[in-house]
C-alpha cells in the first residue's frame, strides 16, 4: 500500500506531524503501507506555480490512500481563482473521482462540556453526513463574471446535478444507513430549486431499492435549525456539495470543534483522500496550539474504507478515547474539571502512547 502524505498549508505541516507518527507507529509494528510525500494547495503554488501541478497528480492516481492536512491561506488570496490553493483540492476530488465524502460528527462523551450546546442535547450524538463532492455548484458551468443588459458587472455560478450523479451518491448513503440505524434524511431545497426537485424525485427512486432502510426529507434551511435544535434525530445525512460544506462545519460543534472532525473521500472502489474537514486555520498556524485529532481521526478512517484495516481503526480511535479521558486538551476543547490544555505536539506524544 503507497499512502501519499500531502501536508498543505497553514496548520497543515503540524497537523499531519502528529498523523504521520501514528502511521510510522503503525508500520514499525508490521502494517504493510509505503508514506511517500507531496504537495498540494498554496505549497505546491509556491513550488510549483500551480495548486495541483503535474508531479502531484502523477504520484495522486499511483497511491492507494491519500491523507491531506489542509490547504489556503490569506497570502494566496489575491490569486486568480485558478491559482488558488482552494482549487488545487477541488482539482484532486475531481481528478480522482471522489465524489463520496463521509463526515462523522461523534461526541466523545468527555467532551461534552466543549459544545456549544447543552450537554442533554449532544450527548451521545452519532451523525454521518453524507457530501457529494465532485458535482453542484462547485463544478457546474457556465459560470464567471460578466456585464448584465443593464451594463452592470455581476458574477455567476451553476448549480446541476446529472441524474448518475445523484444515483451513486445515494446509493452509498443508503448502504451507509443500512450499516447503521436504517435512517436516512436527504436535505435539500426543492421547494425553489429545480436541482434539488430532480435530487429528491432520484433520492426517492433509489430508495425502492432500500426498503428496509427509512428515507426523509426536509429543507436545507430547517435542517440548519433541526441540527442545533435536537441534532439526535439524525442518523445519516445525504446531501449535495455546498449544502453538506455548510452543515457538516456546524455540525463539528455539536462534537465540540472543528478540530474534531475526520473525513473520507472516497471513489467508486474505496480508494480514498482522507482529511479532517476544517480550513488551513491561519490564526493560529506556527503556534503549536492547533487540535490534531481530527487529521489523525483521517488516518483511523483511511485504515478502515482503503487498508481493510478495521482493526487499527478502532485501536486509533480507543487511543483518542483514552488521552481525552486521561483530561488532555487542545485549547480549541479546553476546560471542565481534570483537564490539562496542551499543544499540538504533545497531543500527538500521548496518543502515540495511548495507542
Ligand atoms: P478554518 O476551518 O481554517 O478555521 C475556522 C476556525 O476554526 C478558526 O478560528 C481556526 O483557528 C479554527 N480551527 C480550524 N481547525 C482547527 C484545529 N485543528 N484546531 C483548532 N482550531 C481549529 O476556516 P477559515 O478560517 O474559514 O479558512 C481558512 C483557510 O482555510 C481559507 O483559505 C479557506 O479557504 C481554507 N479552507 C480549507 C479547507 C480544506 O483544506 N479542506 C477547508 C476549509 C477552509
Ligand atoms: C472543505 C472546504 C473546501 C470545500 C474548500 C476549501 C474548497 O471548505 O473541504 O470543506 O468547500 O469543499
Ligand atoms: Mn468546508
Amino acid at each position: 500500500m503507497n499512502i501519499l502524505i500531502l501536508p498543505g498549508d497553514g496548520i497543515g505541516p503540524e497537523i499531519v506531524g502528529q498523523a504521520v507518527r501514528v502511521l510510522e507507529k503503525l508500520i514499525a509494528e508490521g502494517l504493510s503501507a509505503r508514506l511517500e510525500f507531496g504537495v498540494l494547495g498554496g505549497a505546491a503554488h509556491d513550488r510549483h506555480g500551480h495548486p495541483y501541478p503535474e508531479a502531484t497528480q502523477r504520484q495522486a492516481r499511483a497511491a492507494d490512500a491519500i491523507l491531506l492536512g489542509c490547504v489556503g491561506g490569506p497570502q494566496y488570496d489575491a490569486l486568480p481563482r485558478a491559482l488558488r490553493p482552494e482549487q488545487g483540492l477541488l482539482a484532486i476530488r475531481r481528478d480522482l473521482g471522489l465524489f463520496a465524502n463521509l463526515r462523522p460528527a461523534l461526541l466523545y462523551p468527555e467532551l461534552a462540556a466543549a459544545s456549544s450546546l447543552k450537554p442533554e442535547v449532544v450527548s451521545g450524538l452519532d451523525l454521518l453526513i453524507i457530501r457529494e463532492l465532485t458535482g453542484d455548484i462547485y463544478f457546474g458551468q457556465p459560470r464567471g463574471r460578466r456585464v448584465n443588459a443593464a451594463g452592470e458587472e455581476e458574477g455567476f455560478d451553476t448549480m446541476h446535478y446529472a441524474v448518475s450523479e445523484v444515483e451513486r451518491i445515494a446509493r452509498v448513503a443508503f448502504d451507509a444507513a443500512r450499516q447503521r440505524s436504517r435512517r436516512l434524511c436527504s436535505v435539500d431545497k426543492a421547494n425553489v430549486l429545480d436541482t434539488s426537485i430532480l435530487w429528491r424525485e432520484v433520492v426517492t427512486r433509489v430508495g425502492r431499492d432500500y426498503p428496509d432502510v427509512e428515507l426523509t426529507h426536509m429543507y436545507v434551511d430547517n435542517a440548519a435549525m433541526q441540527l442545533v435544535r435536537a441534532p439526535k434525530q439524525f442518523d445519516v445525512i445525504v446531501t449535495g456539495n455546498i449544502f453538506g460544506d455548510i452543515l457538516s462545519d456546524e455540525a463539528s460543534m455539536l462534537a465540540g470543534s472543528i478540530g474534531m472532525l475526520p473525513s473520507a473521500s472516497l471513489d467508486a472502489n474505496r480508494k480514498g483522500l482522507y482529511e479532517p474537514i476544517h480550513g488551513s486555520a491561519p490564526d493560529i498556524a506556527g503556534q503549536d496550539r492547533a487540535n490534531p485529532l481530527a487529521t489523525i481521526l483521517s488516518v483511523a478512517m483511511m485504515m478502515r474504507y482503503s487498508l481493510g484495516r478495521g482493526d487499527l481503526a478502532d485501536r486509533i480511535e480507543a487511543g483518542v478515547r483514552r488521552v481525552l479521558a486521561g483530561g488532555l486538551r487542545t485549547a480549541d476543547i479546553a476546560g471542565g474539571e481534570g483537564t490539562r490544555t496542551v499543544g499540538t505536539r504533545a497531543m500527538g506524544d500521548a496518543l502515540l502512547e495511548a495507542i
